[in-house]
């Protein structure tokens, strides 16, 4: 091999390894998590797991029923039951672990519960109004109705709904809905979504898979958690991981985690 050749192939192969180090990953926007081990009930739930979301992809966390995932989901979002005992949560490189909910979802983060709770005495014009103002720009009563209402009818709800009290009697389709009108509000950067084809009949689960697929872009990464995977053939993900007895026990690309997709209970 010539000079020039093996010079050549010293750059590429640096170049390889600079890549792949922390020096080139600094540059890059996502929700990390370091070591992350969590207690509820002074019971260690979480023990020293580490992803990274990266900003533009879809990632899928996955598996059985109580095996932490919602504690998961809570912890990032926080609240209060879960304590971190060791590691990080950073967000873009800064560290969010201390910070409050709110100001989290003005970094970016979003969580879609698993079960929406019903909140009575507050109205829903209210609460987005509230939540609006604080995350994005304030505004006056009319300009709010302006952008809200023009919202409300491309979701298919009525403005009624604006003057109910939050959630209270609504339909589980409709609840999703009010998560993806604040998603549209807010324009988040990290969406968590918790299981959010619990309660949703065939025909509901359509239109907010849909609803949610066109909010997909290169912009903001979808966090799916699910024990099911019908909500993957919505969105697009590009890395599975699975979550076992309080560990990350592997990372799957889409594909391997497809096609185990017909026996992944027996196994
Ligand atoms: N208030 C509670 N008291 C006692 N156990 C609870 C409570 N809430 C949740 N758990 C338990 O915590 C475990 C994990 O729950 P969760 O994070 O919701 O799991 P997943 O979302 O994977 O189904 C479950 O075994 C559940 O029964
Ligand atoms: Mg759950």
């Amino acid at each position: 091999m010539s000079n020039f050749g093996r010079l050549f192939w010293t750059f590429i192969l640096l170049l390889n390894s600079y890549s792949k180090s922390r020096y080139f990953i600094v540059f890059l926007k996502m929700l990390s998590i370091e070591n992350l081990s969590v207690s509820v009930w002074e019971k260690e739930i979480l023990n020293q797991i580490s992803c990274d979301f990266e900003l533009g992809k879809n990632y899928c966390i996955l598996w059985k029923n109580g095996s932490w995932k919602s504690s998961l989901a809570m912890t990032l979002m926080w609240n209060p039951k879960y304590k971190i005992m060791d590691g990080e949560i950073s967000l873009d490189w800064k560290k969010i672990s201390d910070l409050s909910p709110d100001k989290r979802a003005k970094l970016g983060i979003f969580l879609a519960f698993q079960n929406i709770p019903e909140i009575p005495w507050v109205k829903l014009f209210e609460f987005l109004k509230w939540v609006y103002d604080n995350s994005v720009k304030t505004t006056t009563f009319m300009e709010f109705k302006k952008i809200i209402e023009p919202i409300l009818e491309e979701l298919q709800l009525s403005k009624d709904f604006l003057w109910r009290d939050l959630n209270v009697g609504f339909s589980w389709g409709e609840r999703r809905k009010l998560e993806i009108l604040q998603m549209k509000l807010l324009n988040p950067k990290y969406i968590i979504l918790d299981e959010i084809d619990s309660w949703l009949d065939v025909d509901a689960f359509k239109v907010v898979a849909e609803m949610l697929k066109s909010l997909s872009t290169d912009e903001n990464s979808f966090i799916i958690i699910t024990h099911i995977f019908t909500i993957l053939e919505y969105i697009n993900v590009d890395e599975t991981i699975v979550l076992e007895r309080w560990k990350v026990v592997e990372k799957w690309w889409w594909e391997i985690a497809k096609r185990i997709k017909e026996n992944w209970f027996k196994k």
